[in-house]
């Protein structure tokens, strides 16, 4: 029998513990504590543009919905399976008001409303007793926004300063490619994992600069001082590195709870206070999507392609390339599709992560609780969310 010291034994794979996630961190779907919690927060589902005339499935906190949008222009969000004899309402046909079922023709509006039952006597003399479960959804800066959550505790849709003051030439591009995680538009992992990434700013030195040549510019792969913050809305991290140029570069960048990212430019493109910022739409437990909004001069598309080796989009990279050039989304894709929080050893350069991981939590035992989570507003006067994020020079 081979002798092995204790140490060694305890290091030996055979020997470590089942591993397990931190479910609070995680989950999206309705009935958990997490799943509530996103719930009590208006939630993006789409852009504005993908709402048409043809029904379409968008699944967004696990949930699975019909979205379009009728002949009055009015979008709506439903329940999939009709409240007649449930086939999907994603093969009905909107209305001038609301969407018709495939089957017997019954009519929803966009608030569930019963409008018609064509085979019924007089269209339906009952046809009140009958409705669509739906989700309100509003619309602002280009995207659709859904509430999931409880009717009685809707909150108002936030507005943000960096979207509010447009110039004349400004408009507001959406870019649905989950710019920011450096992979594809659809991420296959927990939405977490990319969240928590935003309050990690020392792996930009390793990952985005060292360990494959820099990916951004070379400023930013200088070690910074790092300090944290709580914020009123979340969490946020400030970066302070001496450029090459002599200059200090204070790069602020934060999370407004639960799935706001504001990330300055990351390739130092843009000055000052942030022109936009990202929402995170958890799909399921195991997907994502980014939608990031930014402030542009009219007319600019916005269409800057990620260049990453040689010139190549991410889809375009071999497999050797991916693990000779790993971004963002090959080291979160990396820790699984749900990471096992267990496993985790956390170190002093976690100490945004780990504040974030207890902020989240906080919130979650929050709702939990029956209380309001931060970040939720009932009056419009309360609406409006100011951010910190930018990159700020000082000479
Ligand atoms: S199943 Fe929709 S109208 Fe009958
Ligand atoms: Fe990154």
């Amino acid at each position: 029998m081979i002798e092995s010291k204790p140490a060694q034994a305890t290091r030996s794979a055979y020997n470590r513990a089942e591993p397990s996630f931190e479910r609070d961190l995680v989950e999206v779907t309705r009935g958990t504590r997490a799943g509530e919690y996103l719930r009590r927060f208006w939630q993006v589902v789409a852009p504005s543009v993908d709402a048409t005339r043809t029904p379409q499935m968008v699944r967004v906190l696990g949930e699975d919905l019909v979205l379009y949008r009728d002949g009055s222009g009015t979008a709506g969000l439903l329940y999939p399976r009709c409240a007649h004899r449930g086939t999907s309402l994603y093969y009905g046909r909107t209305e001038e008001h609301g969407i018709r079922c495939c089957y017997h023709g019954w009519v929803f509006d966009a608030d569930g409303t019963c409008l018609d039952q064509p085979l019924e006597p007089d269209g339906g003399r009952a046809r009140d007793n009958y409705f669509q479960p739906y989700y309100p959804v509003e619309e602002r800066y280009g995207l659709i926004f859904a509430y999931m959550g409880p009717p009685e505790k809707q909150p108002v849709l936030p507005r943000y300063d960096c979207l509010e003051h447009l110039a004349a030439d400004e408009t507001i591009l959406v870019d649905a490619t989950s710019r920011g995680t450096g992979g594809p538009a659809i991420c296959d992992f927990n939405w977490f994992q990319h969240y928590e990434n935003v309050m990690d700013p020392f792996h930009v030195v390793v990952l985005h600069d060292s360990f494959s040549g820099t990916q951004f510019v070379p400023d930013m792969g200088t070690m910074p001082e790092v300090t944290y913050a709580y914020t009123p809305r979340g969490i946020k991290s400030q970066q302070v590195r001496t450029m090459s140029d002599g200059r200090t570069l204070r790069r602020v960048t934060e999370l407004a709870l639960p799935t706001g990212r504001i990330v300055p430019s990351p390739t130092l493109s843009i000055f000052g206070p942030v022109t936009g910022l990202g929402f995170m739409m958890p799909i399921d437990d195991t997907h994502f999507r980014i939608y990031n909004l930014n402030v542009a001069k009219n007319g600019d598309t916005g269409d800057r392609r990620g260049s990453l080796l040689g010139g190549k989009a991410w889809r375009e990279l071999t497999p050797a390339e991916h693990r000779q050039f790993p971004g963002d989304y090959e080291a979160q894709s990396g820790q699984g599709e749900i990471t096992l929080h267990s496993e985790d050893r956390l170190a002093s350069t976690d100490r945004g992560v780990s504040m974030l991981r207890k902020l989240f939590r906080a919130e979650v035992d929050l709702v939990a609780s029956g209380r309001d989570p931060i970040g939720v507003a009932f009056n419009e006067a309360d609406a409006l969310i100011r951010l910190d994020a930018g990159n700020y020079v000082a000479e």
